[in-house]
């Protein structure tokens, strides 16, 4: 049996269910604070993520999934094929894709600001656990064209209502700054300074981490690690004007919203495009994978991937985590409603009988559907009842020959003998 890949994972049924009322609560409600639905391919060129997301980060170095085709693959055993310039990888996330079709598709001449929201898979090869997939969905959304801190409030206030909706009541907001490129070069030489007195005490990680991406030793989980570098000079005490200003006024704006949120030195992001605001939302429903959502704005990210200078914010929130997280918190109902009618004939002409009264109903607009196995009255009966249809209809021979129907109530238990114009008018007020 061919089984499925590490990390993916099938859905069937009720959480099929779950996922769709999910995302079209998220829909919904992005949709009613003016933002649009942008669809973006699954596979990208990897020199996208390359340079959007960063090739110091995680992602890029260790967890992306490259694809090439099998013409390309004999191709390249020939020798015939440079792989590495053709290189094209399933997307690890959303928001260089976005950028990219914003840039290649022109958005950025519509009015501003372009607010968009985006529901897809993604693809990141990390060991699998509870919360942790190879094929993970997330709920994204991106404003493009405004600096105004209060677009980085917006996308925040909207997430945590969003929450809300799902009863998700145990959930921090943390929040950072992690300055523009003008702070970051003086600060990264002052971190660099403090770090490099410890270095012998830090993980492997870390010591690589100095050298490519020195805020992510900050957020290193290594509780020896954290230990070390305990006292070390925070971000927020050595922005530039601009971005403590960006930052104050942030944290006004959340406070007027009345937003419970936490400063947290420690919110550094793993991918590189980050300025400025850097934000996550975690939970301890969750375990070891406590984020739900993550995000922050890349002010230079569009100009980097060759588009005008526009600056850009927004979230990802893994959306398998927030139907975990609804789930414990007792969202989703499990009364299962009460569908349709259900139809049980006798014998061959009894159900030609039932495919015209069927047929009638269909132009009444009521639905109903057949018995597709052929099953005695007494098992269609129970069958019926299990899966919680609401009426039962049977046709037998009686009923053939004295153009009735004998319909059922399985809510009520009733039955009753009905013309076939008397069941319209019955169930059409159903
Ligand atoms: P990220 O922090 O890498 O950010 O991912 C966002 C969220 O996706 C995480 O907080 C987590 O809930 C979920 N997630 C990440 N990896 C996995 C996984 N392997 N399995 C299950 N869930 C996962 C981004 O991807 C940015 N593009 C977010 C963003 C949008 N920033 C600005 N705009």
């Amino acid at each position: 049996m061919i089984t499925k890949i590490k990390g993916t994972r099938d859905f069937f049924d009720k959480e099929a269910d779950k996922i769709r009322e999910v995302e079209e609560i998220f829909i919904n409600l992005f949709k009613s604070y003016s933002y649009k639905e942008i669809k973006t391919p699954t596979f990208e060129k990897t020199s996208l993520f390359q340079r959007g997301v960063g090739d110091g980060s995680d992602i890029v170095r260790k967890e992306m999934f490259s694809v090439i085709s099998s013409a390309n693959l004999i191709k390249y055993k020939e020798g015939n094929y440079d792989l590495e310039k053709n290189s094209m990888t399933l997307k690890p996330e959303g928001t260089a894709p976005v950028v990219r079709a914003f840039i290649e598709n022109k958005l950025y001449a519509l009015v501003k600001p372009i607010k968009v929201f985006y529901i897809d898979k993604y693809f990141r090869n990390e060991r699998p656990q509870a919360g942790r997939y190879r094929e993970f969905s997330q709920l994204g959304v991106e404003i493009f064209g405004s600096e105004d801190p209060y677009c980085d409030a917006e996308i925040i206030m909207i997430l945590t209502k969003f929450l809300d909706t799902l009863k998700i009541k145990e959930y921090n907001v943390l929040i950072n700054s992690i300055g523009c490129s003008k702070c970051r070069e003086s600060y990264n030489k002052k971190l660099y300074d403090f770090l490099s007195q410890k270095k012998d005490n830090l993980c492997n990680d870390c010591n690589d981490r100095m050298n490519r991406n020195i805020l992510r030793v900050i957020d290193c989980k290594n509780s020896n690690c954290k230990k070390t570098i305990e006292g070390y000079p925070k971000i927020i005490d050595n922005l530039c004007e601009d971005c403590n200003i960006h930052f104050t006024r942030f944290k006004s704006y959340l406070d007027k919203l009345n937003i419970d949120y936490k400063v947290d030195h420690s919110i550094v992001r793993g991918l590189d495009y980050y300025t400025k605001t850097a934000f996550e939302i975690t939970t301890d429903l969750l375990g070891a994978q406590s984020a739900i959502a993550g995000g922050g704005r890349y002010d230079g990210l569009i100009k980097s991937l060759d588009g005008p200078d526009e600056p850009g914010v927004g979230f990802g929130a893994g959306f398998d985590r927030v139907v975990i997280a609804a789930e414990k918190s007792g969202f989703f109902n499990d009364e299962k409603q009460r569908n349709n009618i259900f139809f049980a004939y006798s014998s061959e002409n009894e159900k030609l009988r039932c495919l015209e009264i069927i047929n009638k109903l269909n132009q009444n607009n009521i639905v109903s559907e057949l018995d597709l196995m052929n099953r005695s009255f007494k098992s269609a009966l129970k069958y019926a009842d299990k899966e919680n249809y609401k009426y039962i209809c049977l046709v037998g021979e009686n009923e053939l020959k004295n153009e009735t129907i004998t319909l059922r109530n399985l809510d009520s238990s009733t039955q009753s003998s009905l013309t076939l114009d008397e069941l319209i008018v019955k169930l059409g007020d159903k």
